[in-house]
Formats: C-alpha cells, sequence, structure tokens
C-alpha cells in the first residue's frame, strides 16, 4: 500500500519512543521506505542498532556527522522524501520547530523541507496544556502540519492524563491517508478560499461589517482538503475554529484581506471568493472612541476594492469563482457579476430564503458555469453544499476536459 512512498521518521526522546520499533515494522510490511532521524536523546530510550536494523536504512543522529558526500544531510535525505513523521514529538522539538529553531539534524531537516509532516504529539498532562505548547502547535496547524492527538491514560510520570502518543494503528490510518490520495481529485492543486465578513473600523472599538459567519467558506476548505488539495484560507473573523491541516490567514478589513489575497494568488490554481467583502469603508477612523454628543453623526462611506473584479480583470489562467449573494431570485445579477468579474463559475444564492442566508447551517444555491449553465440544489447542508460545489469546479477545471 506504501510501495515507494520514502518516509522520514522523527524519533525524539520520549518513552514512547520504544514503540517506534513496532511503527517501522508495520510500515515497511506496507511497503514504505524509512529513513530513521533520531535526536540525542531518542537514543537514551531506544537504540539506532535496532531501529537501523528494522528500517533496513542507515539511521541518521548527528548534523555534523562525517558523510562521503559534500551534500548536506538535511537536505539529500529530503529528496524524494513523502512524509515526514515524527513519533513521538515531544513539547520540546515542536515548539523548536514551531519557532524556526533547526539546532539538530532532525529539526534542521524539518526547516528546509516543504513536505507534507506529521507529528505524535507525547508528553506530561500538564505539558500538553500548558498556553505556551498550545499556541506553538496551533501556530504548526494553521501552517498545515497534522497533528495526531495523544491520548488519556497513564503517563511515564506516573499519573493519568492526556500525553500518551497515538497508538500505531491510529500513526499508521494518518499515514495511509496522507500518502495513499493519489486518486483525489484535487491532488497537486493548490486551492485559495476567502471566507467570512471584513470589519471596517469607524473607530478603536465600533465597525461597519455583515452577518456572514464564514461557514460556508470553512465548509469548502473542510471540501477542498478532504478531496486532496493543498489549501489556503483567508478568513475575516470569525467564532469557527481553524482546520486540521488547512493553512489560515486571518484579517480584519477589506483591504488587509486585499492584500493577503494579491499575496498568494500567484501560486494558486483554483480562487474561491466566498468572503462577505464591505463594499465600503469609513472614509475617516476616528482616533480613539468617538463620544457620545447632542447632534447627529454623519459617517462618509467611500468604496472598498473589489478584490475578485480586480483579480479577475487579469485572471492569470486561475480557476475563479465567486458568490452572488441576492435578495430576490433574480439570477441575472449572478449572471452579471460572472461575466462581469471573468469568473468560471458562480455560486447563487437568495439570502432571503428560509435556510439559505447568513449565520446558518444550510444553504440552497443555483451554480451558474461559465457556459451560463444553470444547475440548482434543494437545502443542503453547507458541507453537502460545498461538496456540490467542488464536484462543478472539478468537472469544469481545465485539465478534466
Ligand atoms: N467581492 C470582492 N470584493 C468586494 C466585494 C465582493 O471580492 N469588495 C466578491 C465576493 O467575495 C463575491 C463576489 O465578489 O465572490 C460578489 O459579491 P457580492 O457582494 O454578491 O456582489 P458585489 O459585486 O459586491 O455587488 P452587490 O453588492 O452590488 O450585489
Amino acid at each position: 500500500m506504501l510501495q515507494e512512498k520514502k518516509i522520514i521518521l522523527g524519533i525524539t526522546g520520549g518513552i514512547a519512543a520504544y514503540k517506534s520499533a513496532f511503527l517501522i515494522s508495520q510500515l515497511k510490511k506496507l511497503g514504505a521506505d524509512i529513513w530513521v532521524v533520531m535526536t540525542k536523546a531518542a537514543t537514551s530510550f531506544i537504540t539506532p542498532l535496532t531501529l537501523q536494523t528494522l528500517s533496513k536504512n542507515k539511521v541518521y543522529i548527528d548534523l555534523f556527522e562525517d558523510s562521503s558526500s559534500f551534500i548536506p544531510k538535511h537536505i539529500s535525505l529530503n529528496e524524494n522524501t513523502d512524509l515526514i513523521l515524527i513519533a513521538p514529538a515531544t513539547a520540546n522539538t515542536i515548539s523548536k520547530i514551531s519557532q524556526g529553531i533547526a539546532d539538530n539534524l532532525l529539526t534542521t531537516l524539518v526547516l528546509s523541507s516543504k513536505t507534507q509532516k506529521v507529528l505524535a504529539p507525547t508528553m506530561n498532562e500538564n505539558m500538553y496544556n500548558n498556553p505556551i505548547f498550545q499556541e506553538n502547535m496551533e501556530k504548526l496547524k494553521k501552517m498545515g502540519y497534522l497533528f495526531i492527538e495523544p491520548e488519556y491514560g497513564r503517563l511515564a510520570c506516573n499519573k493519568e492524563g492526556k500525553g500518551r502518543m497515538a497508538n500505531i494503528d491510529k500513526i499508521i490510518e494518518e499515514v495511509k491517508q496522507v500518502l495513499i490520495n493519489d486518486n483525489l481529485p484535487l491532488k497537486n492543486r493548490k486551492i485559495l478560499i476567502t471566507a467570512g465578513a471584513t470589519r471596517e473600523p469607524i473607530d478603536i472599538i465600533r465597525y461597519i461589517s455583515n452577518r456572514s459567519s464564514g461557514k460556508m467558506g470553512y465548509a469548502l476548505a473542510k471540501e477542498a482538503k478532504r478531496l486532496g488539495g493543498e489549501v489556503t484560507l483567508i478568513s475575516g473573523p470569525t467564532f469557527l475554529s481553524s482546520l486540521e491541516g488547512v493553512a489560515m490567514i486571518k484579517v480584519d478589513t477589506a483591504l488587509k484581506m486585499k492584500e493577503a489575497v494579491t499575496r498568494e494568488y500567484n501560486d494558486k490554481d483554483i480562487i474561491i471568493f466566498s468572503a462577505a467583502v464591505c463594499d465600503f469603508r469609513p472614509k475617516k477612523v476616528y482616533k480613539g472612541k468617538i463620544k457620545k454628543r447632542e447632534e447627529n453623526l454623519s459617517l462618509e462611506l467611500i468604496e472598498n476594492p473589489d478584490i475578485l473584479r480586480e483579480l479577475g480583470s487579469e485572471k492569470k489562467g486561475k480557476f475563479l469563482v465567486g458568490f452572488a449573494a441576492e435578495d430576490s431570485d433574480n439570477i441575472k445579477s449572478a449572471i452579471i457579476k460572472l461575466r462581469e468579474k471573468n469568473l468560471d463559475l458562480i455560486v447563487f444564492n437568495n439570502i432571503t430564503e428560509v435556510g439559505a442566508g447568513f449565520e446558518v447551517d444550510t444553504n440552497k444555491i443555483k451554480i451558474i458555469t461559465k457556459d451560463e449553465t444553470i444547475k440548482e440544489f434543494p437545502l443542503l447542508t453547507k458541507q453537502e453544499v460545498a461538496q456540490n460545489i467542488f464536484k462543478e469546479i472539478i468537472k469544469n477545471l481545465p485539465s478534466a476536459n
């Protein structure tokens, strides 16, 4: 099943390091080519000789060990690697990676690699729950690192708690899911999705915004990831949690969203604009807080850039998807947006229909493709809606024609 897959197995200094022997033997049975990289601390828990015997490859520990090759080890090892799996991953190694520290072969290898990374943390429960560690882990999750949650049970410190490395079967399952996705339709596709509302400040505590919850955009990001895509989500402020394996960029104003989209645009294949961008912003942002007063207050609003229209005018060969949230069944307005913003597909919804508006878990859409054919869908959950949107996108992608 994992034939021809090269996995670098990073092993760090936790008691669960002894389980690496079982992990290697199972991965080998599935046909994977395993290259073990240990930290010095890991060698106190299990010997390199054991792992070398099981992996049938040299085990690497030292960044500066003598080598016959002039290519640095962290570069040569990285070549053709399909996955870097760190199991067990200690708090120390995870935190160092999150800060870009490269002080041993394993952390240097991770910093210099673009390969998908999967980490199986293990540590004392207090360490796991420590906000410093949680913040470091969150940072990596947002960058697309995958984490296999530790389990509850007896820990090395002789206490019960959450911190045991996930069991080997679970780790193998995760590895399979990441590596056996060759047939997934969005494999090797980079997808950028905007979600949620923007906030346009009036003074330091007040803003103009809209009722978009971001749920539709997050559902799309989740579906894109499930279909094998490499997903970046640019999100306005929401109450939704970040998504496993999806790179997150948080913004507040339309101008900041435009900056982020423009920066991310060039290396993406599919860009989906589900964000409800505020069309206007206050011309003047008051310093401090506007005090109550006798007379009325007028706010002058100026137009925000239409991010989708601007990028659509250049297009650069991207597959562009827009949303048209309308207050009636008038689909013509959506067709005009499709044409004028130079889109490949637009998703229409009538926000006045029950269950199809903002802040709900359902939506009722029509999908209009470039040739202006219209496909209508019933009221569905936003996750089902996301599935239908991607079905249409995949059908209409250039290489699928
Ligand atoms: N959009 C955008 N930047 C804006 C406004 C909208 O990128 N400043 C994008 C939205 O993300 C959506 C599409 O354009 O994908 C259509 O947005 P919508 O609000 O329906 O239409 P508008 O073009 O703003 O027109 P109107 O509000 O007048 O209907």
